[in-house]
């Protein structure tokens, strides 16, 4: 899917990934990446997740890159914050400030063509649905271009769908557990931490005739 189809998605409010309560897996699995509050946060491809504002209130100060600033807008309306709005190197910057002490900026950038300044040296990841929104022909990118935005003691969690191939028009697309190895493996050692049987969930994710849709949370840690 290109920059223009995410960018109408947002316009037509077609955004059935959105989570409206969040993603569960930030509540279950955050404290096993040992967080420090003073550590900052990436979170790639971000849309208006309120895993953003759930990382926020935990004192993180939290760096989402989006490309569409109609998501930046509504994330911020939604979370009755005031942001300023300024001009970067990389795009146009939404900045909120929690009362616990952290913060969310957006940078509406395309995550591959921004100059790389915000959110570069985080030493924590979220990354939800990111990885799964890009094609197979630009995963490899992807990761390059996050690994050289986290510091050296960088960790994180990834969560991923994984499907038979063929049986849903991604995105999401499918990225086995031996796909996120191959990405990931030389840079990360990765624990994984849960497989949720989203087809026994009733997950909206899924698409009539599907025979396995399995949600897998990764706990990444970046080799030194
Ligand atoms: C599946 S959604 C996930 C959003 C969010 N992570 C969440 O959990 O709700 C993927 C998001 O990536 C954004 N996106 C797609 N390609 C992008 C790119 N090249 N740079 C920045 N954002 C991008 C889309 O606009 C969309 O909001």
């Amino acid at each position: 899917m290109d920059n223009a189809s995410w960018l109408a998605r947002w316009q037509d409010g077609r955004i059935g990934f959105h989570q409206p309560e969040g993603h569960p897996a930030l509540a279950a699995y955050w404290d096993w990446l040992d967080p420090n509050s003073h550590e900052h946060v990436l979170t790639p491809l971000c849309g208006k997740a309120r895993d953003m504002a759930t990382l926020a209130d935990r004192g993180h100060a939290v760096h989402g890159i989006e490309l569409s600033e109609h998501a930046a807008q509504a994330f911020f309306e939604e979370s009755d914050v005031s942001p300023a709005i300024f001009e970067t190197a990389d795009g146009k910057c939404y900045q909120g400030e929690w009362a616990s002490g952290g913060s969310v900026s957006i940078v509406v950038a395309d995550f591959f063509k921004r100059a790389g300044i915000s959110g570069s040296g985080c030493e924590l990841f979220f990354d939800r649905a990111a990885l799964i929104a890009l094609p197979a022909s630009l995963r490899e990118r992807y990761v390059e271009r996050l690994i050289e935005d986290l510091a050296e003691n960088a960790r994180g969690l990834l969560i991923t769908i994984d499907y038979p191939a063929g049986q849903m028009t991604g995105p999401p697309f499918s990225v086995t557990e031996n796909d996120v190895h191959a990405l990931y493996g030389q840079a990360f050692t990765i624990t994984k931490l849960s497989a949720r049987d989203a087809l026994a969930d009733n997950d909206p994710i899924q698409s009539s005739g599907m025979s396995r849709l399995v949600e897998n949370t990764f706990l990444m840690q970046r080799r030194l």
